[in-house]
């Protein structure tokens, strides 16, 4: 039983390198059933509010230096649908990064909007890389009736865009730039981590506390950064997309938290950091593995990392992401956050202790004796369908005209040339190899098994690798 379950699991020695950011280290000093209330008088409400909620998320928007915050409960998620449907007409078209996560794809959705596409490039570890402000100016001359812009920054990986610079691209346009900033909650409160896309410029942005920072799962805000978007659309649109019982237990978590960012936060993020420069440290001795940072990616690739994300690359040793995933985890107690063909990602955050950056570690300094150069060979092998597999595709029909027509499902193998009524991902990273109303070619048929015979999960594929496709084409 979950319950159970999850109490064994507290109990044990695994040690998270994951989300929450509190890596399950906080304590609450009342029982959560204590204090876990409806709106009743004196604890305002959120959905309008004008005491203690306003209050605190006045506090949130000082800490980040936003005009205007926004408690969210219901994650990024809901602060992203929120955003798009409040910064679009119904049917409108924007302009997203392609690496965007499923949630800004089913705001587009229900919006019922064009899509058009920056693509990041690909690394030969597979990673995307920023969104250039280059190739941003272009899209928006190619397509002039873009309403908004939507990019993420960082992204799942740490990569940071320049987002001041696709700002004041976005705003000759007069149309207003969103950031999923979803993890970087963390950022713009010391100087040892990337500016925030708030301050940089951007006019709405949103995070998930609960990815980098002390703060409950499912807990994130949204800030007005300017006036070019509408507070009250946006308000209109979170009474759709929150639930209208937020819990006052994440409520109480996230003032917990904003509070200790704002007495604390820098010393805390400074110390962290010290801690993660000595971890690089000691990753100087990996002969095969190898940790990702900043240097790894030049130019243009990212125009900032966030060096709280360790990236593992195993594509220069006998060794999957996947197998040092479950090596980590089968042999050390290390839980990773995912895996992908070439590398592993560990999240961290400054709730993550000394003992726990050793484990690591000698864990990776142990695995690392034990495994084969890899030649050129593999490597290029486990390179290869990632740096091409987010390439460009054709559109037949919108998202949403694709997920409303009639649908069929047939193998994969039949599916050549017919139009996806679903997404196929890799979740993580959750970005669509295809969205629906794309064509489906030869090659992403044959991309969707490279990604199986690596052990990565395709999600949409259904049961005996079939998969889901509109009728009309
Ligand atoms: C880049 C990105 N944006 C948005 C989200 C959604 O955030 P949440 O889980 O807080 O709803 C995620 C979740 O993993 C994400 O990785």
């Amino acid at each position: 039983m979950l319950d159970q379950k999850l109490e064994e699991y507290a109990k044990s020695d695994i040690y998270p390198f994951h989300m929450p950011g509190h890596k399950r280290r906080m304590q609450m000093e009342v029982n959560p059933y204590r204090i876990d209330i409806t709106e009743i008088d004196g604890f305002d409400n959120l959905h309008h509010a004008e005491d203690v909620l306003l209050d605190a998320q006045r506090r949130a928007a000082e800490l980040y230096g936003s005009q205007k915050a926004y408690y969210l409960v219901n994650g990024s998620t809901c602060g992203l649908l929120s955003a798009i449907c409040a910064a679009t007409e119904r049917g409108g078209e924007i302009l997203i990064a392609r690496n965007c996560h499923k949630a800004v794809y089913h705001g587009i959705e229900l919006r019922g909007l064009v899509t058009h596409y920056l693509y990041p490039e690909i690394t030969e570890e597979g990673i995307a890389c920023a969104i250039t402000p280059e190739a941003l100016q272009a899209a928006l001359q190619q397509y002039p009736g873009v309403e908004a812009v939507l990019i993420t920054s960082p992204t799942y990986d740490g990569i940071v865009s320049d987002v001041a610079r696709i700002a004041e691209i976005v705003h000759k346009k007069e149309i207003p730039l969103i950031v999923d900033e979803a993890h970087g909650a963390h950022f713009g409160i010391s100087e040892c981590f990337p500016e925030s896309a708030v301050r940089a410029g951007a006019d709405v942005v949103i995070q998930s506390l609960h990815k980098t920072l002390p703060s409950f799962t499912q807990t994130a805000l949204l800030h007005i950064c300017s006036g070019r978007v509408s507070a009250r659309k946006i308000e209109q649109f979170l009474d759709i997309f929150e639930t209208s019982s937020p819990s006052y237990v994440l409520m109480a978590g996230m003032e917990r938290c904003i509070r200790m960012m704002t007495e604390e936060g820098a010393a805390l993020l400074e110390e962290f950091f010290g801690r993660l420069t000595a971890f690089a440290d000691k990753m100087k001795r990996l002969e095969k593995l190898r940790l990702l940072t900043k240097a790894s990616f030049p130019g243009k690739s990212a125009y900032d990392f966030d060096a709280s994300k360790l990236l593992i690359y195993t594509g220069d040793a006998d060794i999957t992401g996947k197998q040092l995933y479950d090596l980590l985890l089968q042999k050390y107690g290390l839980q990773m956050e995912m895996a992908s063909g070439s590398y592993v990602l560990a999240m961290t955050s400054f709730m993550d202790t000394e003992e726990g950056f050793d484990r690591l570690a000698q864990a990776l300094l142990s695995i690392d004796r034990t495994l084969k150069g890899n030649g050129s060979g593999q490597k290029g092998e486990q390179a290869a369908p990632f740096s091409v597999l987010y390439a460009p595709q054709e559109q037949l029909v919108t998202i949403s005209e694709a997920r409303d027509a009639d649908h069929s499902i047939i193998p994969l193998e039949e599916a050549k040339d017919r139009t996806a009524a679903d997404f196929l991902y890799l979740y993580p990273p959750g970005i669509p190899l295809i969205a629906p109303g794309e064509r489906i070619t030869g090659k992403t048929i044959r991309d969707i098994h490279s990604c199986c015979d690596m052990g990565l999960q395709v999600h949409g594929l259904l049961e005996e690798m079939r998969i889901e496709v509109v009728n009309f084409s």
